[in-house]
């Protein structure tokens, strides 16, 4: 394909410009996205909805979302143990539905419990300080209705600028007293928080932060914004979706290493990256609180419970993370970790954020991450594009997620394949906007 033909239409514009379209027909109104969509699809500048042909493993077959195979080395997969395929975890699932059937067939509320579903709250529980376990049937359903369901119209929550999309959209289904403070910035928290105090001393204030943001692989310092919300009366909510099993010597991820789990009153977290399976939970500090979860947040109460198959195959998982073996992987996916940055790095790439399954590299504007995108799957290699709204204007970047079962060669293959994909790519830009 002439490069130079690329029109400038796909190669900006995001999908923000679209997300509030205008006119008194809801559903027509919505067609200029498919356009613009199909515009960048039509030139290969389209790297979403993607799906696997085989497993997610190191190398695996997908098809881009308008079919076309193509194969590489993958990592745009969050399975950092690698334990989507383990022969014990398979045969954990095969038993379950070999008892169960595959349909858990109500709301947790109802009778949609399982034995395998109460079995994975007492073992998790038993993982997290013997908090009290809420389950939930994704990550996303944990974090929205951990803040609907305490929150309320008068009280506040505080949101760290990049908290994850279930934790916004919860903020903004309970209450309109929004605040957000720049990422990881105490400081600013702080000031949100003497603002809210100096007006209102009766509502509730909910904090709410990732153990590891999942586009900027990095971490807040868990016990100074625990000393800030006792001194103005907040509380805490941690969210550990992708540290919790992955990282720290024990999988406890960053609450553990900083030694923090009894410092965040509200804990959620997600089945779908270490876990090898969709779920979610919220950890709270007595069967009160949970009680209360269970009958006032809308995603648990009112959502079909986790399948007694996805029960089954969340504790196998858990088991092995709390296992040797749990451990030997971990110490396998942090070389991993340390081995690509390293390389990346060496490369003349920068590598963003601190050394997690998450590794961030900075591309730069939407065109170049379009260019960037499309020469890599070319090239053999699989990392998702993350582009504005998801993070700043011009701060495009490929997010590589790490796994375990990924190989030294894995990795050479990958950073030298991504080297010409940026060299290429930056040809590609220059061609194109000095034709503009
Ligand atoms: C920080 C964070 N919280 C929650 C979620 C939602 O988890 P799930 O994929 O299980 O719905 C994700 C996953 O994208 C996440 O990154």
């Amino acid at each position: 394909m002439s490069l130079e033909s690329v029109p400038e239409a796909a190669l900006t514009g995001s999908l923000r410009d679209y997300r509030s379209p205008i006119g008194s027909d809801l559903v027509g109104r919505t067609a200029p996205f498919y356009q613009w969509q199909n515009l960048r699809r039509q030139h290969s500048v389209w790297p979403y909805a993607r799906s696997t042909a085989t497993a997610p493993t190191a190398r695996c077959q997908a098809r881009t979302d308008s079919g076309s195979p193509f194969t590489g080395i993958n990592f745009a997969s969050q399975d950092y143990l690698s334990l989507s395929s383990h022969p014990e975890i398979k045969q954990a699932a095969i038993e379950a539905i070999q008892t169960y059937g595959v349909h858990s067939a109500g709301s947790a509320a109802l009778l949609g419990n399982t034995a395998n579903s109460i079995a994975l709250e007492n073992d998790l529980s038993d993982f997290v300080d013997g908090r009290e376990i809420v389950l939930y049937p994704t990550g996303w359903a944990a974090g929205f209705g951990a803040v609907q369901g305490f929150v309320r119209p008068n009280d506040y929550v505080v949101l760290d600028v990049l908290a994850h999309s279930c934790l916004q959209e919860g903020a903004r289904a309970a209450t309109q007293n929004i605040h957000h403070h720049g990422h990881l910035n105490l400081e600013g928290l702080t000031r949100k928080l003497e603002r809210i105090r100096a007006n209102d001393t009766e509502n509730g204030i909910l904090v709410v932060t990732e153990s590891l943001f999942s586009m900027h692989s990095d971490t807040p310092d868990i016990g100074a914004m625990r000393a800030i919300c006792d001194q103005y009366k907040a509380t805490l909510l941690v969210d550990c979706a992708h540290d919790l099993g992955s990282i720290g010597d024990d999988g406890r991820g960053h609450l553990g290493l900083q030694n923090m789990f009894g410092a965040a009153d509200i804990i959620i977290g997600s089945f779908s990256k270490t876990f090898a399976s969709n779920g979610g939970f919220i950890a709270v500090k007595d069967r009160a609180t949970a009680e209360y979860l269970r009958y006032y947040s809308a995603t648990h109460t009112f959502s079909n419970a986790l399948s007694p198959v996805q029960a089954a195959t969340i504790s196998k998982a858990l088991q092995i993370v709390r296992s040797d073996e749990g451990r030997t992987l971990r110490r396998k996916l942090m070389d991993n970790i340390l081995y690509l940055r390293a390389r990346m790095q060496e490369a003349g790439l920068e590598v963003l954020g601190d050394p997690s399954p998450i590794v961030p590299v900075r591309v730069g504007t939407e065109a170049l991450g379009r260019f960037a995108s499309r020469e890599l799957a070319a090239k053999g290699g699989i990392a998702n594009l993350v582009e504005y709204p998801a993070v700043p204007q011009g701060g495009a970047r490929f997010r590589f997620q790490v796994m375990a079962a990924h190989s030294r060669e894995d990795i050479e293959e990958v950073v030298r394949v991504l080297e010409q994909a940026m060299k290429s790519a930056d040809l590609e830009y220059r061609a194109s906007y000095e034709s503009v």
